[in-house]
Formats: structure tokens, sequence, C-alpha cells
């Protein structure tokens, strides 16, 4: 089966879906693509498959993968270099989250005389961007989780700061998305996990974000319905492609609705992801009953509200131990002290960094840095605020 969505942008859906890959460079008039993806993916059957078959196509495919997770601003760089020598002029990214983010910032920054810092996701920095030459891009995502395919943002880590930065444009947007669960059955039950922890933060911060914002509030929702019904399902039969499906349509629709904001389990989570390397998705999973039962007061009503559909008792508590049950099905730690040395840990520092995230302003309780610490220090000791 087919689908063709046109929301937020074009979005091919179905199995297979991938074959139709020359037919997006056609309509969005790419004659020379830059082919991005990650070391971790270059040599992959599936990504070789999908290479031959552009190098059929076009008489020379360029092709930049000299990255892997977590991507600094020196990979951008790069791969700008790449595209303008090979007079590139359009985008396809196949990958994870990092993958689409420095294929979605190279078609940005190929266009650009500032440094990339300067269009940080503050105030109107975007505004200072020449939007004239900044080149189409087709995105198909290999992990169910960051949504950056239907994201306005890439997040790109300044190695100089040790710190995520989330570099924002509205035409990060690619302009086509192809979701074809068949380049996601071979993703590992760990990865699966993870990455749609991942998806389930993003649609269940931006469903407990304050806010008037009823098209995001439905689309969360529904994300997190998804996720409930086939998150467990993926992790123990990977080729189970409705499954599969239903995880890239929950990831790609926790992005869109994230324009309503996020909150504090990702301000927590990129301070550790930039610092110690450590995958956002399983950060996210472990900040996640923390932060949920710290911001209880102000978003028990909202959660309250999604029980029924999510076939729990209609109480806050049981939303939290549907989580806590979720987490322990997929194998993933309760503290952050599991995955990492306490002693690396300086509470202080990360608390600071926390702070300063941008997704820290629309947590539901406006937090201060001792809130932050109080959340680290719980995390590792494993107490929830019940
Ligand atoms: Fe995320």
């Amino acid at each position: 089966m087919k689908f063709n969505w046109n929301y937020p942008t074009t979005v091919w859906v179905g199995k297979n879906r991938t074959h139709d890959l020359s037919i997006a460079c056609e309509n969005l008039k790419i004659d020379k693509p830059l082919f991005v993806t990650d070391k971790d993916l270059i040599n992959l059957p599936f990504i070789l498959n999908i290479i031959s078959k552009l190098e059929k196509k076009f008489n020379k495919l360029s092709i930049f993968s000299n990255f892997s997770g977590n991507p600094i601003g020196e990979n951008v760089d790069e791969g700008v270099i790449e595209f303008n020598k090979n007079k590139c002029d359009g985008v396809i990214a196949v990958g994870g989250g990092s993958a689409l983010d420095v294929g979605k910032a190279i078609a940005f920054m190929c266009a650009q005389t500032r440094p990339i810092w300067d269009f940080e996701d503050i105030g109107e920095y975007w505004k200072r961007a020449n939007e004239d030459k900044i080149a189409p891009i087709i995105a198909i995502p290999t992990t169910a989780g960051t949504g950056s395919e239907t994201g306005r943002a890439s997040a790109i880590i300044n190695k100089k700061t040790g710190i995520k930065k989330i570099i924002f444009h509205p035409k990060f947007l690619p302009s086509i998305v192809i979701l074809d669960p068949t380049l996601t059955l071979d993703l590992s039950p760990r990865l699966t996990a993870a990455t749609g922890m991942d998806a389930l933060a993003h649609n269940l911060e931006a469903f407990c974000a304050p806010g008037f914002h009823p098209m995001a509030d439905g689309i969360a929702k529904e994300g997190i319905k998804l996720i409930k019904t086939s998150l467990v399902t993926a992790f123990k039969d990977g080729k189970n492609i409705e499954a599969r499906q239903n995880l890239l349509a929950a990831s790609c629709m926790g992005s869109t609705a994230f324009q309503k904001g996020l909150g504090a389990i990702h301000s927590l989570s990129h301070p550790i992801n930039a610092q110690f390397n450590i995958h956002h998705g399983l950060s996210n999973a472990i900040f996640m009953p923390y932060v949920l039962t710290f911001n209880k007061n102000l978003i028990e009503d909202r959660i309250i509200s999604i029980c029924d559909e999510l076939n729990l008792e209609k109480k806050f508590e049981s939303f939290v131990n549907w989580i806590l049950d979720l987490r322990k099905k997929l194998n993933i730690p309760h503290k952050l002290s599991d995955v990492l040395e306490i002693k690396k840990i300086n509470i202080d520092k990360l608390s600071q960094m926390a702070l300063d995230d941008p997704s820290t302003a629309t947590n539901p309780k406006k937090m201060t840095i001792d809130d932050m610490k109080i959340l680290y220090e719980h995390s590792i000791s494993g107490k929830l605020f019940l």
C-alpha cells in the first residue's frame, strides 16, 4: 500500500517507497544530488542498493559520509565543501538523526556566508539567512526516533564549547520525505528501543508543553498511541512491517508536534549527549519518569485526559507506571548512574547547560538551576517525585 501525505510536508509512505527516489529528484529538479549518509551506514547493503540505483540515473553521484553520531560543525563544513566542489543542486539525506541533520545543514549552509552558529534557534536569528540558494532536501529516515525528516532544525555540536546547538530555519524542512519501513527492519532491538523512546519523548513533551496548539496536541496524542501499540512489538520482532511503519509515522508526528515546544527531558539529555556521547534516545528514556513526576502538578489533568485512549486507568500514576513498565520491557535502565560513572557527572556544570538549553523554556514547570540539579540527583539515586 502506498500513501501520500502533504502535511507537514510531502511525505511518501509505504513498503519499498525508496524505489520512488528518482521521481522525487525529478519533482524537485535535482540533477546533481549530494548523497549524505553516515560512516556506519555507507557500506550496508540496503544503502549500497539505493546508491547503485541512483548511479544508474545520474552520471556521477557525489557522496558524503565522513561523520558519525552526534555530528559537529566541522562535519557540516566538510559536506558543504563537497557540495560546492561537485556543483550539487540538492541533498538526499539517508540515515538516522545524525545523517539527516548533517544533510539538512549542508543544504542550508551551502547558501550562507555566516558561520552556522549564527543561525542558532534564538529569537529571529533565522532571518539572517540568505534564503535564495538553499538547496532542496529529500530525507529518508532509517530509524524511527528523531523525526528530523519533518523537523525545521538540526542538532549540531560546537566542538569548542562541547554544547549541542539547535540550528533553525523554516527551510530546513525537507521538500520530500520517504517513509519506507523496509529500511528499518534490521535496526537492532537496542536502537529500536532508544529511538522509539526519543519519538515518545517528542510527542509527550509537545503534548505537555504549555500554550494553545490543538493541532500539535492532536498529533502528539496519536503519536503516543502508535508507540504504545508498536514499540514493544518492533523491539521483539524487528521484521514486523506494520509496527515499523507505525513507529516511522509516530517519529515524524513527534517532530511535527514539537513545534509547540519540548521540555526538561530534552534539556537534561542534551548536555549528557554532548559531553559523554550517550545515545539521545537512551538518556531521554532514563529522564522521562523523573521529569514527568517533577511536573505532575501542572500536567496531571492533561495526562489523565489521554489515559482512556491509551487503555490505562484514568490516573496520573497509571501513565507513569506504563512508562516504567515500557522501559523495563525495552531493557532500558532506570538510573543515569547505570550508564555513566558517577564520578564523571559534574552536576553543577550539567545543570547550567540544561538550564540554558532551548527546550527549557517550554517545560510545564518554570525551571531553576536548583530544579535541574535536583532532577540530575534523582536520576542518579533512582527516586521519582511521587
Ligand atoms: Fe529528541
